[in-house]
């Protein structure tokens, strides 16, 4: 018998589909060799001599997954949340992640940022950094060391931003890619991955979007952009790229939009039909950020339609647009903000349940990854444990009821352990 096993007892919880939400009382995760064979409620008597991680009385969740997250925006997140996207950019984001050119500065950031993920409930994200070739590899350094798995992009931007953070022409931008790309390559990450990132269409001449797909296709890498998240970008873009039958079609146009492509967009508020059936072709992964579509005043992205369509969806922080990272806020933020879409917008459309929310903060996203983000048999063990009795209450409340307060009253504080592909990292 494999000595491998690794056997998890408490109250489980995961979502095997969007529809349904299977609670475990005192039962027990079974794996070997990192991934989950089965939950059960007995254990077989092969296994009665096996130690077992008794967490009893605690919640065993699967880890959250941040599909989308800015980490050099962690620095000032809650600062500027009266703006819009544009006039954000402008007055908060660039002006801070210029900082990241200084190395002391981006290593201090970035310890906080990593620090903070690792205690939390996430344990996989898509991650952009700054467009600084050392800065970003101080980012994916301090995430390797947090045993968080991520996917990590130096963000390519050569135009309408300022002198300060800008790359002066297509070619530098492409120049500082390979370079980090090199350096990336040299350092052999474990779990720690690169990513291709064009900040958005505003942000990248034609030249920088040819020479992005050359160096996906040779380097064989996955792309994250944002799409469709605020109208006054959906103009611009417009007038950018007038050639563009829609926001999308701008990253279709050089091969950067799904397909063989493993790509992920942010936001996705405005998507029009023809974005939409395109998206759905080219197995678009929408990273829904509801809490920083209300913060810069947004929108609300038609995430039901998605979901009746067949889209992949998960949920990101968009941190600093959304001033948490935990991913328990993201779901708690996607069923509000889907009512008020459900009273004031569409009513044909539903409001998101919780168990659809938890499914698309767990195996939505986490499917991104692999088979991550459940506990069935053949995903890999991403899991956190969780002391919800700090929330107190007066009579015994079941396992889903306990799961679901905790999407709305977890404040980031109670992560007991958590286990990342396998491995405890706590
Ligand atoms: N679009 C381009 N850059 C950004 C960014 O940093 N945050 C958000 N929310 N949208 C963007
Ligand atoms: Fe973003």
């Amino acid at each position: 018998m494999s000595e491998n096993y690794l056997i998890l007892k408490g109250d489980i919880c995961y979502t095997p589909s969007p529809e349904k939400m299977v609670c475990m009382e005192d039962g027990y995760l079974v794996c070997e060799n990192g991934i989950c064979k089965y939950v059960t409620k007995e254990l077989p008597g092969k296994l009665l001599d096996f130690p077992i991680s008794d967490y009893s009385g605690k919640l065993i969740m699967p880890g959250l997954i941040d599909l989308h997250v800015h980490a050099p925006q962690y620095s000032f997140r809650g600062l500027g949340m009266d703006m819009e996207l544009l006039e954000w950019l402008n007055c908060r984001t660039f002006p801070e992640e210029r900082n990241y050119q200084d190395e002391t500065y981006a290593k201090r950031a970035y310890e906080i940022f990593a620090e903070d993920l690792r205690r939390g409930p996430n344990t996989r994200a898509c991650v952009f950094g700054t467009l600084h070739v050392a800065g970003t590899l101080i980012l994916m350094d301090e995430l390797e060391k947090s045993g968080i798995c991520a996917f990590v992009g130096k963000v390519n931007m050569d135009r309408n931003s300022p002198d300060f953070l800008r790359e002066q022409s297509a070619d530098e931008s492409l120049a500082n890619t390979k370079e980090w790309l090199r350096q990336v390559k040299k350092k052999e990450y474990h779990s720690v991955k690169p990513m291709l990132t064009p900040r958005f269409i505003p942000s990248c001449t034609d030249a920088l979007m040819e020479g992005l797909k050359q160096i996906q296709a040779e380097w064989r890498l996955p792309v994250q952009s944002h799409l469709s998240e605020n109208q006054g970008e959906i103009s611009w873009v417009k007038e950018l790229s007038p050639q563009s039958a829609f926001y999308g079609d701008a990253y279709d146009r050089f091969g950067l939009f799904g397909g063989d492509v493993p790509t992920v967009m942010a936001h996705c508020v405005w998507s029009e039909e023809e974005e939409q059936k395109r998206m759905k072709e080219r197995g678009i992964y929408i990273a829904h950020c509801p809490q920083s579509n209300e913060n810069l005043a947004s929108g609300i992205a038609p995430v039901r339609a998605y979901l009746e369509q067949g889209m992949h969806v998960g949920l990101g922080s968009d941190v600093a647009g959304g001033a948490h990272m935990s991913i328990f806020r993201a779901m708690a933020d996607a069923v509000q903000m889907s009512k008020i879409r459900w009273r004031l917008v569409d009513q044909s459309q539903k409001p998101l349940t919780v168990p659809e929310v938890f499914y698309l903060g767990t195996k939505g996203g986490g499917s991104f990854f692999g088979k991550v983000g459940s506990f069935e048999s053949g995903y890999e063990l991403d899991a956190v444990i969780i002391d919800d009795s700090i929330y107190r209450h007066p009579q015994k409340l079941s396992v889903e009821e306990r799961a679901e307060r905790l999407i709305y009253l977890h404040d980031g504080s109670t992560v007991l352990h958590k286990f990342v592909a396998g491995k405890q990292l706590f």
